[in-house]
């Protein structure tokens, strides 16, 4: 089933999400529903409260990305509980999209590596290093949980310039070919 996509000024994007049980009912399919939302609406990364439940799960599928890095190639995954246990390397810059923010691109600067760990969609633990494209969608991705936007990330001088926008979007002003949720 897809679902619709909240978008800015939704204060269920705002919320530190809360921890998954492993016998939630209704987890199995709500995974495959946020699958099949990123597939329909052609997003690399969804967060559970992007479609309005808020719980510690993100799903992301890097391989649209493989042409720009060959390591993406099988990069799919389900992260439920991610906890992110070491950021570092260099900061880079690099542009940054949101399904909750429809049309809306900027530069963002994050650490390039990170270590996460997490469990996968059948509850079995993982941890992992990320760098690049990886890392940069993941940490995208974990902000979802913890109520950040990447828009929350752009320098300060830009972020005046932004208001404007993400105030029209807010609103409902744009035209996106997936179903959307906007807070009135
Ligand atoms: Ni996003």
């Amino acid at each position: 089933m897809t679902l619709p996509i909240y978008v800015y000024g939704s204060p269920v994007l705002r919320k530190v999400a809360r921890e998954v049980e492993s016998d939630e009912s209704g987890l199995d399919d709500f995974i495959e529903d946020l699958w099949q939302t990123m597939h329909q609406s052609d997003g690399i990364g969804l967060a559970a409260p992007q479609v309005g439940k808020s719980m510690r799960i993100f799903v992301i599928d890097g391989t649209p990305l493989q042409e720009d890095d060959p390591s993406l190639k099988d990069f799919k995954r389900t992260f439920i509980n991610p906890e992110m246990v070491e950021r570092g390397g260099d900061d880079k810059t690099f542009e940054e999209g949101c399904l909750s923010i429809p049309n809306l691109r900027e530069e963002i600067v994050r650490p390039e590596k990170i270590k996460i760990r997490y469990y996968d969609r059948n509850f079995n633990f993982n941890e992992e290093e990320h760098d690049g494209i990886a890392a940069r969608i993941i940490q995208h991705e974990y902000d979802h949980l913890q109520g950040i936007l990447f828009t929350d990330r752009v320098a300060p001088l830009k972020k005046r310039m932004l208001r404007t926008k993400l105030n029209a979007i807010a609103k409902g002003k744009f035209e996106v070919n997936y179903k959307v949720k906007v807070a009135k």
